[in-house]
């Protein structure tokens, strides 16, 4: 683009000093512009095909949307994979030197069932009877919104669009795009800070947001300047969840043994009354160990 702008401004210096000079170097440019915007067209191209072949379980439709996402104004270029589930995929993306996180839910392996009682229970959405696919959608949308709510109270990637069975977020990366790791992975953390940090980020999501995370763990925490941040909302529940107990008793449950086995000392039904401002029953305990 720069070099385009150069020979641009050149034109302009030149300017009546000999128009056959100009209109060729007008070609040139034009040329140069085409050639340029095919590279970059079948760049796109290249890795769509890659990702069909490769792994061979996106559906067309799901090509589709992603195609949709070049050629509309979200993304420029994928950059790669950053993860590969059984669910889901992650890609990193670039637009204008900010980074984005594409999560695509494979449509033909997901666990629709575990999804539909998930949804069923949430009164924000009202669903009947649904194919695996609607179900898929608004699993995805129920991620989207959970994550936009979270984005108001603890860091979190923030939540851009969801399209059918696409989710796309801001990346939570280094200024060159690579990926935060993983609390699991991450080294240097001060894990008594983390744990306190994590402490308060529960309080805050539970009685202010009125969220659940529902799937926390290391795993779905990121290390970014010595920060967490919360990712993978997808099972996240609102508080009046029929659920929600049983999924915070659960989440709980296991940042405590990630943070004992760091040496930090953590009791679950202490960290329960700390974040609920109730004790923790029996009964709740039960109906979770049986969850
Ligand atoms: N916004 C993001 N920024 C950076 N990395 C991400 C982001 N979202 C997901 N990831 C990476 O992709 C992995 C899988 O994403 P996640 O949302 O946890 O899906 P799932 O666990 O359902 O496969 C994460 O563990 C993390 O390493
Ligand atoms: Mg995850």
């Amino acid at each position: 683009m720069n070099k385009q702008q150069n020979i641009g401004n050149k034109n302009i210096n030149n300017k009546g000093n000999n128009n056959n000079d100009e209109v060729s170097k007008l070609k040139q440019e034009k040329r140069l512009d085409r050639e340029y915007q095919k590279k970059i067209v079948e760049r796109k191209k290249r890795f769509l095909e890659d990702l069909k072949t490769e792994d061979g379980v996106f559906d067309n439709r799901t090509l589709l949307t992603l195609h949709g996402l070049l050629n509309g104004k979200h993304i420029d270029e994928f950059l790669g994979i950053i993860n590969s589930g059984k669910e889901s995929i992650v890609f990193s993306a670039i637009k204008e030197n900010k980074y984005f996180a594409v999560k695509v839910y494979r449509v033909s392996t997901c666990d629709f069932k575990t999804m539909w009682k998930y949804i069923q229970g949430d009164p924000r959405f009202h669903l009947r009877k649904s194919s695996t696919r609607q179900i898929i959608h608004a699993w995805v949308e129920k991620e989207y919104r959970n994550l936009k709510r979270a984005n108001n109270y603890v860091n979190s990637p923030k939540a851009i669009l969801r399209r059918e069975n696409i989710l796309l977020m801001e990346l939570i990366s280094d200024d060159e795009g690579a990926p935060s790791p993983r609390l699991k992975d991450a080294v240097d953390v001060d894990y008594s800070k983390f744990y306190e940090l994590i402490r308060e980020d529960l309080k805050t999501l539970y009685n202010d947001a009125q969220l659940v995370h529902g799937d926390l763990s290391e795993y779905n925490i990121l290390v970014k300047d010595g920060e967490p941040v919360y990712i993978d909302f997808s099972q996240g529940v609102v508080v009046q969840h029929p659920l929600s107990k049983s999924l915070l008793i659960r989440d709980i449950k296991n940042i405590c043994n990630f943070f004992k086995r760091k040496g930090i000392a953590c009791n679950y039904k202490e960290l329960y009354k700390y974040i609920t401002g109730e004790e923790l029953q029996p009964i709740d305990e039960e109906l979770a160990n049986n969850y």
